[in-house]
């Protein structure tokens, strides 16, 4: 395809960063849940397993409960999905709190026909012979952040034998909220975590920048870092 036309607009079943999240009412491990209820005003970090008692989740799963106070101190909701059934879950949710020493509180959908899965596009296709029994694609391993106005604004996609690192999903919100509160005139650069300095975006004119980041340095004309203001 040549550059001059025009992208193929993805399908309704895409969801990209900026997409709308879909909203769905699903059975959870804490009775019927409707997304966008559930949501309110806060963001919320979805994430996904393709089935229950598996080991690399049981271990996410429990990490995710123990830092469920960092995301609420970040105005954040947790909600899980994994392919399976409600009286799964609350079977498995016992192992975790066992195994792991959490005490998870938050819903995980029951999504035993893979319908949200779907709808979220969170489904493994790429590896043909990634399949069940029945011959459906086993690996639904997605990490989503969402912002309040249902906005996709994070999607990590792992697969199976690889678990998440949560300390890197509460870096992503970190940065993401940094760059709201700011107007988006804040970006930040590689591996940065919070305290250390930030990027002034290029399109900030330097009267402006001067004004909000007094101590800004140009390393290039592009690339401009400040500490973070106390305010
Ligand atoms: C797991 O170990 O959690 C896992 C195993 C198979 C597929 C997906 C996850």
């Amino acid at each position: 395809m040549s550059l001059s036309q025009p992208l193929p607009k993805p399908s309704e079943t895409t969801i990209r960063l900026g997409s709308k999240a879909p909203n769905f009412t699903a059975q959870t491990s804490n009775g019927p849940v409707t997304f966008y209820d559930y949501q309110g005003d806060s963001w919320v970090v979805l994430f996904s397993h393709p089935d229950d008692f598996t080991p690399v989740c049981t271990t996410e799963l429990g990490a995710f409960a123990k830092l469920e106070p960092e995301f609420s101190k970040r105005n954040t909701k947790l909600i899980g999905l994994s392919a399976n059934t409600v009286e799964k879950h609350e079977a498995w949710i016992k192992d975790i709190n066992e195994v792991t020493g959490a005490h998870l509180t938050f819903p995980i959908i029951a999504d035993p026909k893979r319908e949200i899965a779907l709808k979220f596009d969170m489904i493994d296709y790429q590896d043909a012979t990634n399949v069940d029994d029945k011959g459906v694609q086993l690996t639904i391993r997605s990490v989503f952040v969402i912002d309040p106005t249902h906005t996709v604004r994070l999607i990590i996609t792992y697969p199976a034998s690889v678990g998440r690192n949560t300390a890197e999903v509460l870096r992503v919100l970190d940065s993401l909220q940094l760059s709201e509160k700011h107007n988006k005139t804040l970006t930040t650069p590689v591996n940065w975590v919070p305290g250390d300095d930030v990027i002034v975006v290029p399109t900030l004119p330097e009267e402006k920048a001067r004004k909000l980041y007094p101590n800004f340095r140009s390393v290039k004309p592009y690339l401009r870092l400040s500490p973070l203001p106390n305010n």
